[in-house]
């Protein structure tokens, strides 16, 4: 049932990889996952037709949606399966719009620079206005990607200081920069079934996409509650 749309008008920030890897994570777990394809470079039908044969048999790919089809695609997904994710192109355009309007959470990945905070900013406030547009809630938040799985840098804490100033919401977890997850996308299947000659340590990969997945889930929950409160 609920729809997570991938965000950022900015490109190479981590959306596909991000939405491919918290799909294998919910697959993995029991869910069944519609991953709607909505970037014209099409990376997850790529990404799907590189081993067709590791592909989890819960996950419905549907590929080849635009501004035309992308709200019929979701609404259709929303029907059948447990979870529906949509990974986006990099630029600011009407389906982008039409997604995040259909959300029930918006994640917004980005880097840690400064450059994709300013991209970031513009989605935020796009995300403020279809806000104010529809009259209704749609939460969002910042997903830091490729981060350091051992240090700190200071731009990242200077951006998630500056973020929190502003009122916006960051998950509590960062996916970090793994080869598994540039593996996974090079050879197809998925982060549970690399072998150790495609990806060193896949084992830390997984750890860090079920902490991510987990953090997404408890937003979502959390969300809904204060949803339903604000309904009661
Ligand atoms: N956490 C990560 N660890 C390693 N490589 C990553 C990670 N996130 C993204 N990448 C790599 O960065 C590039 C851009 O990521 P991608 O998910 O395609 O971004 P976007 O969909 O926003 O354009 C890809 O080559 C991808 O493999
Ligand atoms: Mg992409």
């Amino acid at each position: 049932m609920p729809t997570i749309v991938f965000a950022n008008s900015e490109g190479g920030v981590g959306k596909t990889t991000s939405a491919l890897t918290i799909a294998q994570v919910l697959t993995r777990a029991g869910s069944t996952v519609s991953l709607l394809d909505a970037d014209p470079n099409q990376p997850i039908k790529a990404w799907a037709a590189r081993d067709p044969e590791r592909l989890p048999a819960s996950l419905d790919i549907v590929p080849d949606l635009g501004e035309t089809s992308i709200l019929d695609a979701i609404d259709e997904a929303a029907a059948r399966s447990a979870f529906v994710l949509v990974d986006l192109e990099g630029s600011a355009n009407l389906a982008m719009s039409y997604a995040i309007g259909r959300a029930d959470l918006v994640i917004v990945p980005m880097r840690g620079s400064q450059l994709d905070a300013d991209q970031t900013a513009r989605v935020i406030s796009l995300i403020r206005r279809e806000e104010q547009a529809y009259r209704r809630v749609i939460p969002h938040a910042v997903l830091f990607t490729a981060t350091s799985p051992v240090i700190r840098s200071r731009d990242l804490a200077h951006l998630q200081d500056a973020m929190a100033q502003n009122g916006v919401p960051v998950l509590p977890v960062e996916l970090t920069e793994r080869a598994a997850f540039r593996a996974m996308m090079q050879f197809g299947g998925t982060i549970y079934d690399l072998s150790r000659a495609e990806a060193h340590n896949p084992e830390a990969a997984i750890e860090n996409a079920e902490a991510v997945a987990a953090a997404i889930i408890d937003t979502i929950k959390k969300n809904k509650e204060t949803e339903d409160g604000r309904a009661a």
